[in-house]
């Protein structure tokens, strides 16, 4: 043997160096990802995560997903996305904002051998998408929106067809009071009810995050869910909501008062 020629122990040292060093140039990451045994984010602030979050309520989502389409809005670097294709779904697309969290998504999915379709694209563009989903997946996502009502409004319309997967962070009270058909003007009481639906605004930052916007109530997540068509079927973990998509009502200012349908069809 030659003085060059390496040893297959050497070779796997190279190499696991290599992907180390593409894992730095690629962070920091939010997702602590486990490719080839070397961690993304071995110090992240949250643990393990999302693995401890997911761990509490993997077996909400069916084992199976066989046959079905899959869609991760705000996949970041594609941990559930990932999950889904090991469940054997047909087809899974991840969309995210972030061109970083993107190339992070794509380059995990190709260590991990992981036939996925990754998008840069924002929730408000989800109609271009132009197919729907039996599994959208909308985890994370709606407190850092300016406009979160619109949002689960366009998935609803344009690319859920059965379940969501839904997370919000919450703050507040977790009592939620029997909602009612009315309110009279005069009897402002509901109002200071801890349970009754509230959604606080952060004009600034929350958490030194400036995309922190909305934080809800419990009540007001289910609210929300509700009103734009998405019947609760679990809460399997504290935050976490598996939703059905139902007929949303049609609210008085008409189908289209706040979105054109136009461009999707
Ligand atoms: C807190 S992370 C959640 C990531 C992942 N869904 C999870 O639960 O672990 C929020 C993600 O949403 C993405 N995001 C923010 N605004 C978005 C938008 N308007 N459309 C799509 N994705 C968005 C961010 O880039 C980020 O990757």
């Amino acid at each position: 043997m030659s003085a060059t020629t390496k040893q297959p122990d050497t070779m796997q040292a190279d190499s696991a160096q290599a992907l180390r060093g593409r894992i730095e140039e690629l962070g920091p990451w939010f997702h602590n990802l486990t490719l080839r045994g070397i961690e993304t984010a071995p110090n992240h602030f949250l643990g393990d995560y999302p693995e401890v979050k997911f761990a509490s309520f993997r077996n909400a989502i069916p084992e199976d997903l066989t046959g079905m389409k899959v869609l991760d809005i705000g996949c970041n670097a594609g941990f559930y996305a990932m999950e889904m294709k090991r469940r054997g779904a047909d087809r899974v697309v991840g969309m995210d904002v972030d061109l970083r969290y993107l190339r992070q998504a794509r380059f995990a999915a190709e260590v991990n051998g992981l036939d996925i379709e990754f998008r840069e694209l924002a929730v408000w563009d989800v109609a271009t998408l132009g197919e729907r989903f039996d599994l959208v997946i909308f985890m994370g996502v709606l407190y850092h929106l300016r406009h979160p009502l619109l949002a689960l409004d366009l998935i609803h319309e344009h690319v859920a067809r059965d379940l969501m997967l839904f997370q919000s962070m919450q703050r507040g009270s977790k009592d939620v009071a029997q909602v009612d058909e009315d309110y009279d003007f005069m009897a402002p009481a509901p109002f200071e009810e801890p349970g009754f639906p509230k959604l606080h605004f952060i004009e600034h930052r929350y958490a030194h995050d400036q995309t922190n916007w909305w934080v809800p109530n419990r009540a007001c997540v289910e609210a929300m869910l509700r009103s734009c068509g998405f019947r609760i079927e679990a809460r399997p973990e504290d935050e976490v909501y598996l939703c059905r998509w139902q007929p949303a009502a049609v609210p008085p200012d008409g189908p289209q008062c706040v979105y054109p349908v136009k461009g999707s069809r």
